[in-house]
């Protein structure tokens, strides 16, 4: 699968010829100055949970591309007061068939307030299960011992997993994740944009390769196959 990166927690997957585009947050990060939101297109657009730097561009993009947005029950209800009408909410354990796949939004150990401090329900993650693989976006997270379940219950290609400590868990951790998920290819995410999440990327990808994973850091609108 073709994954593109947009800095932060943003990228976009390409499966069964549709673009998912997950928790866009561009205008606002200094360091995705060279992303023009006006090029991007979405077929979906899926938000892990309610904080600013996931939705930042979800509304404008929605309303650019026509995209789907695909979150929790909560996320969908605020984003339709915006009139985004094409949601899908969803809650925790819950899957639904999408054309191109099935999507399963699953627990995240974090927080979830909307920018204006609306109720965001709680924080998530998603698996997807398409024909060309099954993929493992944990959103925001601390490691958890559930991830395990998801490495019981899936074969994953790869994880989009957070890396950059402080707000979610460091990439010690993230390692330990991907063990839990039984996953060798990580996407890392959510590092470097502030400084309180600025990491040794040489250090991170050394740890892993140490673990016998492999965690992928393309530049911010640079693709991997995955
Ligand atoms: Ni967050
Ligand atoms: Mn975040």
């Amino acid at each position: 699968m073709r994954v593109t990166y947009y800095g932060h927690a943003c990228f976009e997957v390409q499966t069964m010829g549709v673009r998912l585009l997950f928790d866009p947050f561009i205008t606002p990060n200094p360091l995705a100055n060279h992303i023009r939101l006006e090029n991007m297109s979405a077929d979906y657009i899926l938000l892990s949970h309610g904080h600013v730097d996931h939705v930042a561009d979800a509304a404008e993009l929605a309303r650019q591309t026509n995209a789907t947005l695909i979150s929790n029950w909560e996320i969908c209800a605020w984003f339709e007061r915006q009139g985004i009408t094409k949601t899908h909410g969803m809650n925790h354990g819950g899957a639904m068939a999408f054309p191109f796949g099935i999507v399963k939004y699953v627990y995240a150990q974090h927080s979830s307030s909307l920018p204006d401090g609306s109720y965001g329900g709680n924080p998530g993650g998603f698996i997807i299960d398409s024909k060309e693989g099954v993929f493992y976006y944990s959103g925001d997270t601390a490691l958890m011992t559930d991830m395990k379940l998801i490495g019981e219950s899936f074969q994953l290609k790869f994880a989009a997993l957070p890396i950059g400590n402080n707000f979610t868990m460091g990439y010690e951790d993230a390692a330990k994740a991907a063990a839990f998920v039984n996953v060798k290819e990580v996407l890392g995410l959510h590092y470097d944009t502030f400084p309180p999440i600025k990491i040794d990327r040489h250090a991170a990808a050394t740890h892993f390769q140490q673990a016998g994973l492999h965690l992928h850091l393309p530049a911010i609108g640079e693709a991997v196959s995955l």
